[in-house]
C-alpha cells in the first residue's frame, strides 16, 4: 500500500488525506504559466502536424481512442491545433503544449496509450509543455529517451507513471528553461549523479519520487544550487543514513517530501531552519528520538507528516503552529501525555492522526476544538476510560477513529447529534456499554460504522440508509436483526458472535451490493429467504446458528462467491447440483448439518476450491474416485494437475464408501486430509508420501486394510496422523517423524490388530525393513501454499470458521479510507485474501477464530 500512487484517489479521500493532498494540490500550484495565450483558433504548421502524426505512429495501442482526432489531412480535422491534447500558440501557430497525461493514473487503465515516444517530437521546437504521464510508453528499450533533453523550450515536463527503467539521462539537464519536472513513479529508474539538475536554474517543482538515489551522498548540495526550487519530492528514493546537515540550508523550500526512505537517527534541530516550509513529509522512515522543538520556527507549516517512524516525543511547541491544518504522527513510539495545551494555537487544525502510539490523550471536556476539525484518529492510544466528552464540541467531524483506546463507558446520548455529519466512525475494541443509539438511523452521512469487540447490549436499531460497512461483531446484542437490514448500499455486514435471534429478514435481499455477510455464532434460525444471494456476494459465513431448510436456489446467482461457510447449522436436503456453478469458491464449509444424499459430481467443477469440509453430515458416496477423477479430467496433462490447489479436505463423519484413489496424491498442495469415520476400504494410497505439504492426516475409523505405505515417513511436516480403527496390517514404517508423532499421539495405530513392529510392543513375525526418512525442508511456499495459508490448529479443522472482526478489517479500512473507498470495494476479494492470510495459530476464543491484526 505504501507505494501506491497517491494521485489515484478520488476527491473524497483526497480531501481527507492531507499528506497526500500535498501532492495533488502542488501539481496544480506549480503548473507554470505559458508565455502567450494558446488557443484553438491557430492553424497548424504542416511539418509539426507531420511530427504529431509520426508520434501517433509510435503508439501501438490506444484503447480509449485518445488520438482518434489525429488524422491525415485527407482523413479528418486538418487543423492539428484542434486535435485532442494539442495546443498551439495564438501568436505564431506553433504547437506549444502536448497534454496527453492519462487522467486515470494507471498504466493498466483502459485509457492508457501504449507504444513508444517518437523522436519526431523534436520537430516541435516551440513546445513548452509536455505531459505524457501514466501512459504505457516505455518503448523497446524501457529507458527514458535521451532525446527529450533536446526539447530546449520545455517549461513543463511530466513523465510520471510511465514504466521506464534504467538511469535518468543527464541530457534532461539541457532543458534549461524547465520550471516543472515530474519523473515520479516511473518504475525501476535510478540516478547515480544528479549534477545535471544544477543547469535547471528556473526549476521550481521537482518530483523524483521512487527514482533510486541511494548512491547519491549529498543531494541537498545539488538542490541548493537550484535558486527557484520551492517544491521537492524525494519520496521512496532509497535514501539512507542520517539526514544530511545540508538539508538545513534548503530554507526556500515550501514543500519537502522525504517520505518512504530509510533515514535513521534523530531528527536534527536544523529542521527548524526550513522556515519557508508549508508542507513537510518525513513519514515512513526510521527517525528516532524527539520531534525537535525547533519545529516552532516553521511558523507557516500547514501539513506535518512524521507518521510511521520511531519518534518518541511530540514537543508541546507543536501547539504554536497556528497555520497547521494537518498533523500526522501515527505509528511511532510516542509516549507521554497529550493535553489540550498541545493544541493551544492550532486554530487551523483540520486533520489529526496520532494513532498507534503510546500516548495518553487527556483532553478536557471543556476544550473547544478548532472549528475546522474534520478528521480525528487516536486509535490504539490511551483515551479512556471515559468517552471523550470534548468530541461533542467538534462541529463538523467526518472521520473519527477511537478504536482500542481503553474506553470503558456508555455510548453518550449526544452521539447521534455530535457525529451527524460523520462518514466514518470506528470505536471497536473498547468496553462500550449500553445500547446502540436508537436514532442512529438519522445519521445519513454515515458510511462506515465499526463497533466490534465491545460490550454493547440490546437490539440493533434501524440503521442509516447510506451505510456501506457495518461491523458490530463480538458484543452482547440480542433480539432480531433490524427490519431495515436491506440497506441499498450495504456491502459488508458483520454481526457475528452476539446473541441475535430470529430469522434472516427477507429484506436482506434488497442489499443488492452486499459482498460480505458474517452472521456466525448467533442464534438465528429458520430458512434462508428464497431470494437470498446476489451477484456481488463474495464472503458468506452463517456458521454456528440454527438455520434450517434447504439451500435457496437463488444462491447460485452468486457466482463471485469465494467463501461459503454454513457449518454448524441444521441445513438439510441434498447438496444441490448448482453448487458446481459457484466456480470461484475457494472455501466450502458445510460440516455439521443434516445434508444427505450423494456428493454431487458437480463439485468437481470447483477448480479454485482449496478447503472442502463436508464432515458430519449424512452424505454418502459409493466411489470417492469419481469426485477426484472428475477434477483430474479437467486437466489433460500432468503439469496442469498442479493447479489443483486444494489445501484442506474434510469429509469425515459421513457414510462414504469405496476406496481412497491413488489420484489423491496429485493434490500436492494439500495440507490436511480428514476422511475419518466413513466406510473407506482398500489400501492407503501408496503415493501418499508425495503430498509433501501434508500436515494432518486423519483416516481413522474406516475399513482400510493392507500395509501402511512406507512413503508416509517422507512427510516431514506431518504434525498429526491418525490411522486408528482400521484393518491395517504389517510392519509400521520407521522414521523419526513418525516416531515423534507417536509419542504425541500414542493412539494413532490403535484398533488395527494386524500392525506390528516398533513403536508397538508387538514383534513382527518376519521382521520389518527399516525405511529411509525423506529430507525436505519447510519452505515459505509451504506455509503460503497456493493462495493463502490456513493455520491449522490441529483438531479444529472441522470447526474452522471465520469472523470478519475488528482486528481484521480495521487496518485495511483505514488505508482504504485514506486512499479510496472504491479501490477496496472494486477489489473486494482483497478482503478475502486478507482474512485468510491472517488466520493464525491462536486457537479459538469465543468460538471465534482470532485473526492477526495487520502489522
Ligand atoms: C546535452 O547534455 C549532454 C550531457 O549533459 C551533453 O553532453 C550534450 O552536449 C548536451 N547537448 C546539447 C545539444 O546541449
Ligand atoms: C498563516 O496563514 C495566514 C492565512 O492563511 C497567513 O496570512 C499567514 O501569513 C500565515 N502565517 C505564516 C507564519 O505563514
Ligand atoms: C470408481 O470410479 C472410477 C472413475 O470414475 C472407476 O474407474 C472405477 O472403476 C470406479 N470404481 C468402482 C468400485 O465403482
Ligand atoms: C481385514 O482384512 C483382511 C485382509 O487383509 C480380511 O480378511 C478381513 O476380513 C478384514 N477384516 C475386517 C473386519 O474388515
Ligand atoms: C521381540 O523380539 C525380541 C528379539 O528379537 C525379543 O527380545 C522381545 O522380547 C520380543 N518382544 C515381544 C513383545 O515379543
Ligand atoms: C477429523 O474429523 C473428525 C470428525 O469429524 C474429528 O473428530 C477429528 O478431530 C478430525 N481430525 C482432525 C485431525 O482434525
Amino acid at each position: 500500500m505504501r507505494r501506491s500512487d497517491p494521485r489515484s484517489m478520488p476527491l473524497l479521500a483526497a480531501a481527507i488525506a492531507g499528506s497526500f493532498l500535498l501532492i495533488i494540490t502542488t501539481n496544480a500550484l506549480h503548473q507554470p504559466k505559458t508565455n502567450d495565450g494558446a488557443n484553438f483558433g491557430a492553424t497548424c504548421i504542416p511539418h509539426e502536424r507531420d511530427a504529431l502524426l509520426a508520434f501517433k505512429q509510435g503508439i501501438t495501442g490506444d484503447p480509449a481512442g485518445i488520438l482518434d482526432s489525429w488524422q491525415q489531412p485527407d482523413g479528418g480535422e486538418q487543423n492539428c491545433c484542434r486535435w485532442r491534447g494539442v495546443r498551439c500558440s495564438k501568436r505564431n501557430g506553433h504547437v506549444q503544449k502536448l497534454g496527453l497525461g492519462n487522467s486515470n493514473y494507471s498504466i493498466y487503465s483502459h485509457t492508457a496509450l501504449v507504444g513508444q515516444i517518437s523522436r519526431s517530437l523534436l520537430a516541435l521546437e516551440h513546445m513548452q509543455h509536455l505531459d505524457l504521464s501514466y501512459n504505457n510508453l516505455r518503448g523497446r528499450t524501457g529507458h527514458i529517451p535521451e532525446f527529450l533533453g533536446s526539447l530546449k523550450n520545455l517549461v513543463y515536463l511530466n513523465l510520471s507513471g510511465i514504466n521506464f527503467n534504467g538511469s535518468v539521462p543527464p541530457q534532461l539537464g539541457n532543458m534549461t528553461r524547465l520550471q516543472y519536472l515530474d519523473l515520479s513513479y516511473m518504475g525501476a529508474t535510478y540516478s547515480t549523479d544528479v549534477l545535471w539538475l544544477t543547469h535547471l536554474s528556473f526549476l521550481h517543482y521537482l518530483n523524483l519520487d521512487s527514482v533510486n538515489l541511494s548512491t547519491i551522498v549529498d543531494w541537498p548540495h545539488v538542490v541548493n544550487m537550484l535558486p527557484s526550487l520551492t517544491a521537492l519530492h524525494l519520496s521512496g528514493c532509497s535514501l539512507t543514513g542520517m539526514l544530511p546537515d545540508s538539508v538545513g540550508q534548503l530554507s526556500s523550500l515550501v514543500i519537502l517530501d522525504l517520505s518512504q526512505n530509510s533515514y535513521t537517527g534523530p531528527l536534527p534541530e536544523f529542521i527548524g531552519s526550513l522556515t519557508s516550509l508549508s508542507r513537510l513529509n518525513l513519514s515512513w522512515n526510521n527517525f528516532t528520538g524527539h520531534l525537535p522543538a525547533s519545529i516552532r520556527y516553521i511558523t507557516g507549516l500547514k501539513i506535518l507528516d512524521v507518521s510511521h517512524n520511531n519518534l518518541t516525543r511530540l514537543p508541546p511547541e507543536i501547539g504554536t503552529l497556528s497555520n497547521l491544518t494537518g498533523l500526522y504522527a501515527s505509528h511511532n513510539l510516542l509516549d507521554g501525555v497529550i493535553t489540550e495545551k498541545h493544541f493551544r494555537s492550532l486554530n487551523s487544525l483540520q486533520n489529526i492522526d496520532l494513532s498507534s502510539n503510546f500516548l495518553k490523550i487527556r483532553i478536557s471536556s471543556r476544550w473547544k476544538p478548532p472549528t475546522g476539525l474534520q478528521i480525528v484518529d487516536f486509535a490504539n492510544c490511551k483515551v479512556g476510560p471515559l468517552f471523550p466528552a470534548w468530541l461533542q464540541w467538534v462541529v463538523d467531524i467526518r472521520y473519527l477513529d477511537i478504536s482500542n483506546v481503553g474506553i470503558d463507558d456508555w455510548i453518550p446520548d449526544w452521539f447521534t447529534i455530535a457525529f451527524s455529519n460523520a462518514t466514518y466512525l470506528s470505536m471497536w475494541g473498547n468496553q462500550l456499554k449500553g445500547r446502540v443509539p436508537a436514532n442512529i438511523e438519522t445519521m445519513s452521512s454515515l458510511k462506515v460504522l465499526y463497533l466490534a469487540n465491545n460490550t454493547l447490549t440490546g437490539q440493533i436499531p434501524n440503521l442509516p440508509q447510506n451505510l456501506i460497512y457495518f461491523d458490530i461483531c463480538v458484543n452482547s446484542l440480542s433480539g432480531p436483526l433490524p427490519a431495515n437490514i436491506g440497506l441499498p448500499k450495504l456491502e459488508v455486514l458483520s454481526v457475528a458472535s452476539n446473541h441475535i435471534t430470529g430469522h434472516l429478514p427477507r429484506s436482506i435481499c434488497r442489499s443488492g451490493r452486499l459482498r460480505t455477510l458474517v452472521l456466525a455464532n448467533n442464534h438465528l434460525e429458520g430458512g434462508l429467504p428464497k431470494c437470498f444471494g446476489n451477484k456481488f456476494m463474495l464472503f458468506l459465513d452463517l456458521s454456528n446458528n440454527s438455520f434450517s431448510g434447504k439451500l435457496p436456489p437463488s444462491l447460485q446467482n452468486s457466482e463471485m462467491l469465494q467463501v461459503l461457510q454454513f457449518s454448524r447449522n441444521m441445513f438439510s436436503g441434498r447438496l444441490p447440483e448448482w453448487i458446481g456453478k459457484l466456480k470461484r469458491l475457494r472455501f466450502l464449509g458445510l460440516s455439521k448439518n443434516m445434508f444427505s444424499g450423494n456428493i454431487p459430481i458437480n463439485l468437481t467443477n470447483l477448480q479454485c476450491l482449496q478447503y472442502l469440509d463436508l464432515s458430519e453430515n449424512e452424505l454418502y458416496e459409493r466411489n470417492f474416485s469419481t469426485i477426484l477423477k472428475g477434477q483430474l479430467l479437467f486437466y489433460d496433462s500432468i503439469p496442469r494437475i498442479i493447479r489443483l490447489n486444494m489445501t484442506i479436505i474434510d469429509l469425515s463423519s459421513n457414510d462414504i464408501t469405496g476406496e481412497i484413489p491413488e489420484e489423491i496424491a496429485t493434490l500436492d498442495g494439500l495440507l490436511s486430509l480428514n476422511l475419518s469415520r466413513n466406510h473407506f476400504s482398500g489400501n492407503i494410497p501408496s503415493k501418499i508420501g508425495s503430498m509433501q505439504l501434508l500436515e494432518s492426516v486423519d483416516l481413522s475409523s474406516n475399513k482400510l486394510s493392507g500395509e501402511i505405505p512406507t512413503s508416509l515417513s517422507n512427510l516431514t511436516f506431518l504434525g498429526y496422523l491418525d490411522l486408528s480403527y482400521n484393518n491395517l496390517t504389517g510392519a509400521i514404517p520407521s522414521g523419526s517423524q513418525l516416531d515423534t508423532l507417536y509419542t504425541e499421539c500414542p493412539y494413532m495405530y490403535s484398533g488395527n490388530n494386524g500392525l506390528c513392529g516398533p513403536p508397538l510392543n508387538k514383534n513382527c513375525s518376519s521382521g520389518a525393513e527399516p525405511t529411509e526418512q525423506g529430507h525436505f525442508t519447510r519452505t515459505e511456499e509451504g506455509y503460503w501454499s497456493g493462495f493463502f495459508y490456513i493455520g491449522l490448529e490441529y483438531g479444529f479443522v472441522a470447526s474452522i470458521f471465520l469472523v470478519s472482526c475488528a482486528l481484521l478489517f480495521r487496518e485495511r479500512w483505514r488505508v482504504a479510507y485514506f486512499q479510496s473507498f472504491d479501490k477496496l470495494f472494486d477489489k473486494a476479494y482483497v478482503l478475502v485474501v486478507v482474512i485468510w492470510a491472517r488466520v493464525i495459530r491462536k486457537g479459538t476464543e469465543n468460538g471465534v477464530l482470532r485473526i492477526a491484526p495487520d502489522s
